[in-house]
């Protein structure tokens, strides 16, 4: 029986989107608010998930103290009160859209995760805004 276990996480990061290969106008008309020169912050809310099979022994798909943990050290301190833009090497040519934060946390989650189990990332950038990315 395969199940999907899920932990919730949270950071604050500030960031701009922009194209290099555009006009400032362009970047304001298409990007609004989000490409202020100047940077702006979210309170990004952060869902991970991992789907396998239970363990007979445990009768856990996996220990949530263990994602806690990796949560913390592979995505909270690489991310959490930082400037995207300026701080965080994967999007020093990568446009910080919620999209491609998803990815990146993905990425960096990935190798710790069993190669049997399915890993998830929903990352919501507003309480109305969000993205899934599964691999
Ligand atoms: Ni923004």
């Amino acid at each position: 029986m395969r199940v999907k276990v899920s932990r919730k996480a949270h950071f604050n990061a500030a960031h701009r989107l922009y194209n290099p290969a555009w006009s400032d106008k362009k970047n304001k008309e298409v990007f609004g608010l989000c490409s202020n020169p100047n940077y702006h912050g979210h309170n990004y809310e952060l869902i991970v998930s991992v789907t396998g099979d239970i363990d007979q022994e445990t009768g856990f798909v996996m220990d949530m103290k263990i994602l806690k943990d990796l949560i913390k050290t592979k995505v909270e301190n690489v991310l959490d009160h930082k400037n995207l833009n300026i701080e965080v090497v994967e999007f020093t040519k990568l446009n910080p859209t919620a999209e491609n934060i998803a990815i990146v946390i993905w990425n960096k989650l990935r190798p710790e995760i069993e190669a049997s189990n399915e890993l998830e990332i929903v990352l919501y950038e507003t309480p109305r805004n969000f993205v899934t990315y599964s691999g």
